[in-house]
């Protein structure tokens, strides 16, 4: 009998010893107050950016969780307000497949809100196909859509300085490429949604090191960074057959999305790191990427390239 009990209890304490050392990470030690403050969070609904939106609020601040439905995204909105007793917390319409849609928000955002200290650019897709007009959907969201949302909330960023930029990027940049003659155009072969996905994390990385130095001086820092591998609807494109393997090897081996939120958190909220503005952080904690995420010429005309594509050049 006390065999039979001991071996869902040692099985159990397995379980949590795995995935504390395997799925947790570090922590994000910043004890910043933020009251006063306004935070802008893409894809706040769900996962990584609902966490860091819950504790971002939970610090005080004004939250606006930038969403692309309006259901989830007040529904988000509605339960971080109870959970945090922190009133000023609201949900935003933002579509980052439609450059039209992100136009209307930061009009919005403008009108609506005096203040932007944190920029959170954290909505991303994994997988998505084409946009009607032939555009890669994944590097449209993951990193146009942000792109050109930053550029138009930059000035509101520099009336607040001191603030920051945080852009969710991914270890997956090491098998991106940044090939300019196809930029923006789907990706061919039979990895394409993995190579898209892969592609824009490196462009979240070129992006957060140029706008770095672009705005050197003017008191709005930036960083890129890697969450960990998070057990998220991020994976949703992984099909049905395989879930009996991969919903148990998950929940074993991947970062919930409150680990997963800490070097967001900590991106946005450690005091002390704004010399380290332009670098990729894991958790909690600088990291080197990849070569061809430091290269600063490619990062110079990616941005050039993307200013042209969202219409902010000519
Ligand atoms: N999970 C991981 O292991 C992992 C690893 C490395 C990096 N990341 C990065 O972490 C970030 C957050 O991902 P997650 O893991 O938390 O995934 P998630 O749970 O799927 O959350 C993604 C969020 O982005 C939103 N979104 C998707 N398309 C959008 C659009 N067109 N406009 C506005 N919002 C949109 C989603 O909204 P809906 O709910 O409406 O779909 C959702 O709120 C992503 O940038 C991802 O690349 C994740």
């Amino acid at each position: 009998m006390a065999a039979l009990l001991l071996l869902p209890a040692l099985a159990l304490g397995l379980y949590a010893l795995l995935h504390a050392r395997l799925g947790g990470g570090a922590r994000c030690r910043s004890r910043a107050a933020l009251r006063g403050r306004t935070a802008l969070v893409t894809g706040a609904n769900a996962g990584i950016g609902r966490a860091t939106a819950l504790d971002l609020a939970r610090r005080g601040a004004r939250v606006v969780l930038a969403c692309r439905s309006a259901e989830r995204g007040q529904a988000a909105a509605r339960s971080i307000r109870q959970d945090t007793g922190n009133s000023d917390v609201l949900f935003m319409s933002l579509d980052l497949a439609s450059l039209d849609s992100v136009r209307a928000f930061a009009e919005t955002f403008l009108r609506c809100e005096p203040r932007l200290d944190l920029l959170v650019l954290n909505a991303g897709i994994a997988s998505g196909g084409r946009r009607s007009d032939g555009c890669n959907l994944v590097f449209q969201v993951n990193h146009l859509g942000h792109f050109l949302l930053t550029q138009l909330l930059l000035e509101r960023l520099k009336h607040c300085a001191p603030s920051r930029v945080v852009v969710v990027a991914s270890s997956a940049h090491r098998s991106g490429r940044i090939d300019f003659e196809r930029l923006g155009r789907p990706v061919e072969g039979v990895l394409q949604n993995f190579q898209a996905y892969c592609d824009s994390k490196l462009a979240n990385i070129l992006f957060a090191r140029e706008l770095a130095g672009r705005l050197e001086g003017t008191g709005v820092t930036c960083y890129a960074l890697h969450p960990g591998v998070v057990n998220t609807a991020l994976f949703s494109f992984v099909p049905a057959w395989l879930w009996p393997l991969f919903v148990p090897f998950s929940w074993l081996f991947f970062r919930d999305a409150v680990s997963g939120a800490q070097t967001s958190i900590h991106c946005a909220t450690q005091e002390g790191i704004e010399a380290l503005s332009g670098r990729y952080f894991a958790d909690c904690r600088p990291q080197e990427p990849r070569p061809r995420a430091r290269d600063d010429t490619v990062a110079r005309k990616l941005w050039e390239v993307s200013e042209r594509m969202v219409g902010l050049a000519a």
